[in-house]
């Protein structure tokens, strides 16, 4: 079984030089948990420069979903770049995106025709949505949820809800968005337990939202991850969604899923929403897409997306290259790579079950597919977060070759390129255990 190769303390001589030359000239607003200097990469298995071997278990934020530099992804883009780089599809015709349109339409399970708008990152896709809901329902108001992360754009930004860092000294936002409460039944907001509980976090919004603060007429849209990936990889109760779907119809509602970080076979489908049986009016894609190339999309139902030419485009959206990248790796995802995430995923909670059988500080193990998270607590009982604890497990695991993130206050999660086998979540499982043994064992 092959396991991480860590040959210099970390980090070592050539990534601490790089380091320094980094701090000198790069942005200080970016978070980097750990050292992690990185020359190459393959599948599931990333060198840094010093020739150190790691397990990578955060496949660059949940998006090399093939696995690094999958060699059909790698062909695709080199036979694409020999072609075409760019032409600003918002300007010009070409295939890659006409075909990738055409493809990510078919991929909804009502069968109704859907039109997309192509950006290059998830903010961008969301900013498009928020943009397009607007104008489609001529509405101003929109709900979206606390511990939701849907971007740093200005827009975007007004939506999340995920940490204070990411908003301070930002203000004023973007008014009329009103943040409720998630389905989030290991803390939840009203006290409740599930399922006596009625998924009353959905109901809320219904029952007290629209009758004291909120016109209902006047909203444009319900912005919602079907899993809460940055606030803590949180999967709400099987009603929750459904109950957003009913009120929103009710009024006329939008229902956009940012499928961000959920989408694109991550959960075990193409889309986590379809766990819910739900099919939202808007959707919004990006990390997954492409394996590492950027590219955002947002897609709607063709009657909603009815703005107007010239409301809305970017230069680089729906680059060729991108395109093509996302189409080779869609059909990986259809052809080989769902099947496997539903195994590895069942595989990787059984692991983590175990291990919380043996460690009080495990407080909650979740996740659907290849989206994991696991909550760290001082206490069961009190539930107090286990912030300190959390990020000592996350550094001493990268001392062993294994690469995670945090997620949420007090959660790691577990977002691997969907390429993972049997053998390599047993590595890092095991490697988990021995890091949570020395850290609060
Ligand atoms: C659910 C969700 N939406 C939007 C975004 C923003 O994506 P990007 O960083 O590509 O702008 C993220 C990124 O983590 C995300 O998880």
């Amino acid at each position: 079984m092959k396991q991480p190769k860590i040959k210099t303390k970390l980090p070592g001589p050539k990534a601490s030089k790089l380091i320094d030359e980094d701090n000198a000239f790069m942005s200080p607003s970016y978070t980097r948990t750990y050292p992690l200097v990185v020359d190459k990469a393959k599948g599931v298995w990333v060198q840094d420069v010093d020739g150190n071997e790691f397990l990578d278990f955060t496949a660059g934020i949940a998006v090399c979903s093939t696995g690094h530099c999958h060699p059909r992804v790698v062909r695709t883009i080199k036979e694409q770049a020999e072609n075409l780089l760019h032409m600003a599809g918002t300007d010009f015709y070409y295939v890659p995106q006409i075909s990738l349109a055409k493809k990510l339409s078919s991929l909804f399970p009502d069968g109704t025709n859907h039109k997309v708008y192509f950006g290059c990152t998830g903010a961008e896709a969301v900013e498009a949505a928020f943009k397009l809901a607007r104008q489609h329902t001529k509405r101003e108001l929109n709900i979206a949820f606390f511990g939701s992360f849907h971007g740093r754009t200005m827009g975007a930004l007004s939506l999340t809800a995920s940490k204070t860092i990411q908003k301070k000294n930002y203000n004023p936002l973007v008014p009329g968005i009103t943040h409720v409460p998630y389905g989030y039944c290991y803390r939840c907001p009203y006290d409740h337990s599930y399922p006596q509980c009625g998924a009353e976090c959905a109901h809320w919004i219904e029952d007290t939202l629209f009758r004291t603060t909120m016109p209902p007429e006047e909203v444009a849209a319900i912005f919602v991850e079907p899993i809460q990936g940055e606030g803590g990889c949180v999967v709400p109760p099987p009603e929750f969604h459904r109950a957003l779907s009913n009120i929103a119809k009710k009024y006329g509602i939008l229902l956009v899923a940012d499928e961000v970080q959920s989408g694109m076979g991550r959960t075990g489908k193409m889309f986590a929403m379809e766990h819910f049986g739900v099919v939202p009016d808007i959707v919004t894609l990006a990390k997954g897409i492409a394996s590492g190339l950027p590219l955002g999309a947002m897609i709607a139902r063709a009657e909603i997306m009815d703005w107007e030419a010239g409301s809305h485009s970017s230069t680089f959206g729906g680059n060729p290259v991108s395109c093509q990248a996302a189409l080779t790796t869609i059909q990986l995802i259809e052809e080989e790579l769902m099947a496997n995430v539903n195994v590895q995923g069942q595989h990787l909670l059984n692991g983590l079950n175990a291990l919380q059988g043996v460690y009080e500080c495990m407080g909650d193990v979740r996740g659907k597919g290849l989206m994991v998270g696991v909550e760290f607590v001082k206490d069961r009982k009190t539930k107090e977060r286990a912030t300190e604890w959390r990020d000592e497990i996350i550094m001493k695991a990268f001392q062993k070759g294994l690469l995670l993130l945090g997620c949420g206050e007090n959660s790691i999660r577990f977002s691997p390129p969907l390429t993972v086998t049997s053998d390599e979540v047993d590595v890092c499982v095991s490697i988990l255990d021995e890091a949570i043994k020395e850290v609060a064992g």
